[in-house]
């Protein structure tokens, strides 16, 4: 594969002004980002600076080797700072069971790209990386759960076509009601992005003002109130925000000040471990990383050759991936109407009336009417590459269709869907369903792996194999294919990649 040149970002000294010094850090170390200092140039009119600074200091943040000085790890008990293997045994004063809020496994690394860096920096994890979490504290090894670690490459698109497909069911239930008001009941039959979640009943129970009943036990894989929650193996987690937060107090043991305020929930002797503003900054960084994309689109582009049979036989595994029932779960592509991320979101279910600590997000001025933003169609800094005919080409942008809409290859439906007995968790502890994942996106696949939730299968032959329950139908479909055409499926599957043109090789 040849390498082209990409523009250089450069962002430096302009914000040298607002940089604040982390509190009790060496001197020389990472400086931390100040959320005022962000919004300031927003309201100057400078939103673009605001995003690249985020950007820059969320790379920085992502790949930052952390120190006890910074507060990396956490007080585990034994004289210990670290621990792959949740210790719900330790109960001592400080100690792994009494942190709070609770802990679900680690402290087990000193930055984020320790465990994320397959095939590369942000991407996917081997099975050293595996992280184990005892939610419920059992302290029982057979209730464990496993976790592969997935890559973080674009994932301001997860993020928006959640929030849109959650709007589209708030109207839907919101015109149920207004219907059961009118005429003592309505169902709702829930659709968003042509996705079904099963139905909500609505039935009214008190007059003026009208009071309705909703029974939600015709739901299919959505929490009851109708937000969809894009991160996460079994889709637990609405924003990339939350995620990194628990990233940060789990596995790094850096608990941020929206967390735990300024208390030492870890007992290490740091505290506002990680500001309001750094959390922006990580959030922005995973949003606007490039996107994934297909060796096909690289060959259209000039920047890999690839063979005419081998296109047509990528193009062949695609048209089977729908035939065989794939696409009904791993949907190939949504349009996204609004294609802007915005950090704080605007929508209902993905904005924080309140941090986990239980302060007021906008008292640490972190507010929707100063979010950073960034166009996903246009904004990216990564990936923008200088083809052979000399015209710069933003491969690492969101795609757009006819009508310059936001078009996401993301190869999932963004539900959660029973997969069967063989790869259930041993246990619930969130009270999804042990056998509930959220379809996994396939966007990377191909450079990923091992893969599914706890990394058991070495090959996409296996991962596949491994599909039971809600997936078993197309799992059956698939092994009545010829080992050509099975072939065919997994060459598809192989051209869905991660590329990332490093502009210094
Ligand atoms: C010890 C290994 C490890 C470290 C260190 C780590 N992660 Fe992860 N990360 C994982 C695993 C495992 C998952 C999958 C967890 C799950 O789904 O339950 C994950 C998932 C994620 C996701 C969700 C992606 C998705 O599409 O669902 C985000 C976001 C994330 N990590 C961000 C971070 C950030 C930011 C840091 C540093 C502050 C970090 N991670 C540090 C292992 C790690
Ligand atoms: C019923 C919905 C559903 C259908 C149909 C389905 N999948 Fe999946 N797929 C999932 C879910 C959910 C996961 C994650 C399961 C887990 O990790 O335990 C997944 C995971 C995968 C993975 C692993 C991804 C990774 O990063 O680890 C691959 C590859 C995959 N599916 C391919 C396919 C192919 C090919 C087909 C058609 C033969 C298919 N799937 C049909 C829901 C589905």
């Amino acid at each position: 594969m040849t390498r082209r040149r990409a523009y250089p970002l450069t962002v430096g000294l302009l914000f040298a002004a607002c940089l604040g010094s982390r509190s009790g850090h060496a001197e020389g170390a990472l400086l931390s980002v100040d959320q005022q200092g962000l919004n300031a140039l927003i309201a100057d009119g400078q939103a673009a600076a605001a995003f690249e600074w985020a950007f820059e200091a969320g790379d920085e943040l992502s790949e930052f080797k952390f120190t006890g000085d910074q507060g990396v790890g956490a007080n585990i008990g034994e004289g210990r700072r670290f621990t792959r293997i949740p210790r719900a045994d330790l109960t001592g004063p400080g100690e792994w069971a009494t942190h709070f809020p609770s802990r679900e496994g680690g402290a087990n690394a000193t930055s984020c790209i320790s465990c994320h860096s397959a095939p590369i920096a942000n991407g996917a994890g081997g099975v050293a990386m595996n992280v184990v979490v005892d939610p419920g504290h059992t302290g029982d090894p057979r209730q464990y759960l496993e976790r592969n670690t997935t890559p973080l490459f674009a994932l301001s698109i997860p993020q928006r076509l959640a929030e849109e497909m959650s709007v589209e069911l708030y109207l839907q239930r919101e015109a149920a009601r207004v219907q059961a008001c009118k005429a003592g009941t309505a169902t709702a039959e829930l659709l968003a992005k042509s996705v079904s979640f099963g139905t909500l009943v609505l039935t009214r129970t008190g007059d003026d003002p009208c009071v309705v009943d909703t029974d939600t036990s015709g739901l299919t894989g959505i929490d009851a109130d109708l937000v969809v929650r894009p991160f996460g193996w079994k889709g637990n987690h609405a924003t990339l925000r939350s995620f990194t937060r628990g990233a940060a107090h789990n596995e790094l043991g850096l608990q941020a000040t929206e967390l735990v305020g300024g208390e030492d929930g870890d007992f290490d002797g740091v505290i506002d471990e990680l500001s309001v503003g750094d959390i922006t900054a990580l959030t922005i960084y995973m949003a606007a990383l490039e996107r994934p994309v297909s060796l096909v689109e690289l060959n259209d582009i000039g920047l890999l050759e690839m063979k005419d049979a081998d296109i047509r036989k990528v193009t062949a595994g695609e048209n089977r991936f729908a035939k065989i029932g794939c696409s009904s779960c791993h949907t190939p592509s949504m349009s996204i109407n609004d294609p802007v991320f915005r950090e704080p979101s605007r929508v209902p279910g993905y904005v924080e009336t309140l941090f986990p600590d239980g302060t007021n997000p906008a008292d640490h001025a972190l507010r929707w009417d100063t979010a950073v933003s960034f166009d996903m169609r246009s904004d990216q800094p990564n990936n923008l590459v200088i083809l052979d005919s000399g015209e710069a080409y933003h491969l690492g942008a969101l795609e757009v269709d006819a009508a310059g809409a936001g078009l996401a290859h993301w190869y999932t439906d963004l539900k959660r869907h029973d997969m069967g007995e063989a790869l259930s968790d041993p246990s619930d502890p969130l009270g999804i369903g042990a056998s509930m994942f959220l379809t996994r996106s396939l966007a990377g696949v191909g450079s990923t792996g091992p893969w599914l939730h706890d990394g058991r299968a070495t090959t996409l032959n296996e991962a596949i194999e491994a599909h039971g329950g809600e997936g078993a139908r197309s799992r059956a479909a698939y092994n009545l294919l010829t080992e050509l055409q099975k072939a065919e499926v997994l060459a598809f599957l192989e051209n869905l990649v991660i590329y990332h043109n490093d502009p210094d090789h």
